[in-house]
């Protein structure tokens, strides 16, 4: 377990959500309800979200779900999963704390699974991705879906400078001034330069043991969306 961004996510909760609001300019509101109309099957039994947080994709995959759906959460932050619990949807997911690498679950146990803006918080490690990926595989029903929201890599040289500019000027200061917390702005912010391209993350995927891989651009590919059958 790295106890380093356990630590991390202890410091910045409550303003959490602010903070991705105001540097997205409220964009990761739409980018999350983007993810969740990639779902191919509305009419799948079980849901989860992995490394959920505060909860925000829950709650949106539980505003989606049907009443045949139970949606599942789970994320290694006690403080983090606490405030999920208290959004109103809370008391329709089934929260549980778990290591992505080690989740609670049995094989073969959900129709959907998805992770949004929190690859790049388990490890750039290559190595690390697809043992946490292989680990989502495992829990995952064949025929099931898993969708990845993260930030990414602009195609452009151009629109990646000043994407990276912005992120290098704004996210530690603006980070800092509302949650209080320098050092997890700056390595928040450390790692979005170095994430991986759309390209290099569907291959990454595909090394996990998922076959075909779809993705999708947001913002001249300031973020991605990739989907994958199992
Ligand atoms: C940037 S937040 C994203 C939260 C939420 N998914 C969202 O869309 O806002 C990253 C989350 O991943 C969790 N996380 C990071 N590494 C993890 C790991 N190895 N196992 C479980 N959760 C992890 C953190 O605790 C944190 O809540």
């Amino acid at each position: 377990m790295n106890s380093a961004i356990q630590k991390l996510y202890t410091q910045i909760p409550s303003t959490y959500e602010l903070v991705n609001h105001l540097l997205t300019f409220g964009m990761d509101i739409w980018w999350r309800r983007s993810a969740i109309k990639k779902i191919e099957n509305q009419y799948g039994v079980r849901w989860l979200d992995v490394c959920t947080g505060t909860g925000e994709t829950a709650a949106n995959l539980s505003k989606q779900a049907n009443n045949g759906n139970q949606v599942f959460a789970t994320d290694f932050s006690l403080p983090m999963i606490s405030l999920a619990k208290k959004k109103p949807e809370g008391n329709r997911i089934k929260f549980s704390i778990s290591e992505i690498k080690n989740l609670p679950f049995p094989d073969n146990t959900f129709d959907l699974i998805t992770i949004s803006f929190a690859t790049r918080n388990i490890d750039i490690n290559r190595q690390i991705l697809i043992q946490s990926f292989t680990e989502i595989r495992r829990v995952l029903k064949s025929g099931g879906q898993f969708i990845n929201l993260e930030t990414s890599q602009p195609k452009s040289l151009f629109i990646r400078y000043f994407f990276h500019l912005y992120v290098k000027i704004f996210i530690r200061p603006i980070g800092k001034a509302v949650s209080g917390s320098k050092s997890a702005y700056t390595y928040l912010a450390s790692t979005i330069p170095k994430f991986y391209h759309a390209e290099e993350l569907k291959q990454i995927i595909i090394e996990s043991g998922f076959q075909t891989v779809e993705y999708q651009h947001l913002l001249f590919g300031a973020a991605a969306i990739h989907s994958s059958i199992k």
